[in-house]
């Protein structure tokens, strides 16, 4: 397990840089989009339900955040964000998935396999679809 000293050092380090990025840019009134690219690391979930007439428990957790559990109606979404690991791959967030007469798990964000930034889920009875752009990409429940 990484220290909690370690974590705060890369964090005064990060600010520190984005601190003189905006500085930087101030100063030269050139557009601060490096400060844009350090905001982009972070991560947004959302997961809506699309069980026809379902209640849709949903329960996120990564290793070292329980998120809780959070009841959603038909058409209902539910979003959070975060900030993956900026140096390894191993930032993953898992869900369950609970309605009457079923319960399934998933890997709503897996750095290491495919790091969205913006990673929207609808829920179907069949499994989940990631939402994008241009096309919707469904998966079939595993467990
Ligand atoms: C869904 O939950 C609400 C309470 O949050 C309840 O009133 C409603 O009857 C539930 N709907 C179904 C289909 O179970």
């Amino acid at each position: 397990m990484v220290s909690i000293s370690k974590i705060a050092l890369l964090l005064s380090l990060l600010l520190t840089t984005l601190f003189s990025l905006q500085l930087k840019g101030s100063e030269d009134e050139v557009v601060p989009s490096e400060v844009d690219n350090w905001l982009s690391f972070k991560v947004y979930v959302a997961i809506s339900n699309f069980l026809v007439s379902k209640n849709l428990t949903v329960h996120c957790k990564d290793k070292h955040h329980d998120l809780g559990s959070h009841v959603l109606k038909y058409g209902e979404t539910y979003d959070f964000g975060f900030i993956p690991n900026l140096f390894w791959r191993v930032t993953l967030y898992f869900c369950r998935f609970t309605w009457e007469g079923a319960s399934h798990s998933f890997d709503v964000y897996n750095q290491k396999k495919n790091g969205c930034e913006e990673c929207v889920w609808n829920i179907l009875e069949s499994g989940p679809c990631k939402v994008d752009r241009k096309h919707n990409q469904c998966y079939a429940w595993k467990d």
